[in-house]
């Protein structure tokens, strides 16, 4: 969607962004105090989906690793789905990377359900990859790492490499 605007979030975007994550099943979300935590200390790597009308479509929320620098996380990604599949999942993604990368980062990874089919094809179409390393299983034809977040808790780790 042309008319879309990708930009960093502001800190009041939290309200809008709970409202689009309540249309974002599979996907986990989170109480507005995580969302407000966001937008408030981590918006230079928030990025939001502005419509024309000034609501919100979609929301990248990531930050960059204190442990190393060079590793960027992405941890919620939603596009409002009356949207889906003009390109703005996309849009959010490379605006991450290019801000990421921008500042020295090497690296961006992810998780994601093995439930979530959705989610793992936009990923892949995306040029992310399976992380292997560790003790993994085959979750419905998908490599997930076992036991990612505690005990049945399979998730499937994706990364992708800057240059
Ligand atoms: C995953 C999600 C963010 C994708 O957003 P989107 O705006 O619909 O995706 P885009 O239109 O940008 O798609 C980008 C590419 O991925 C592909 N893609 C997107 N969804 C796909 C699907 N379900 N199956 C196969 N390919 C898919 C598109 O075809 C497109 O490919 P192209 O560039 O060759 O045309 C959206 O489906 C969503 O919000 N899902 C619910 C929340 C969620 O699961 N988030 C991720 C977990 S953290």
């Amino acid at each position: 969607m042309e008319d879309v605007i990708i930009r960093n979030a502001l800190e009041e975007d939290f309200v809008n962004i709970s409202e689009v994550a309540e249309e974002c099943q599979p996907m986990e979300t989170e109480r507005n105090s995580i969302y407000h935590l966001f937008t408030k200390f981590f918006r230079n790597t928030c990025f939001v989906a502005e419509l024309p009308s000034g609501g919100l479509g979609g929301f990248l929320l990531g930050f960059i690793s204190q442990e190393n620098p060079e590793d960027a996380y992405i941890h919620l990604l939603c596009v409002d789905p009356k949207i889906r599949g003009k390109s703005i999942g996309k849009k959010l993604i490379e605006t991450f990377i290019e801000k990421t990368d921008s500042i020295g980062c090497k690296k961006v990874s992810l998780i994601t359900k093995p439930i979530n089919w959705n989610s793992i094809s936009f990923y892949k179409k995306l040029g992310f990859i399976e992380e292997t390393n560790g003790e993994t299983m085959n979750v419905l034809g998908t490599t997930a790492i076992k036991n990612y977040n505690g005990p049945g808790e399979h998730m499937v780790v994706f990364y992708k490499n800057l240059d």
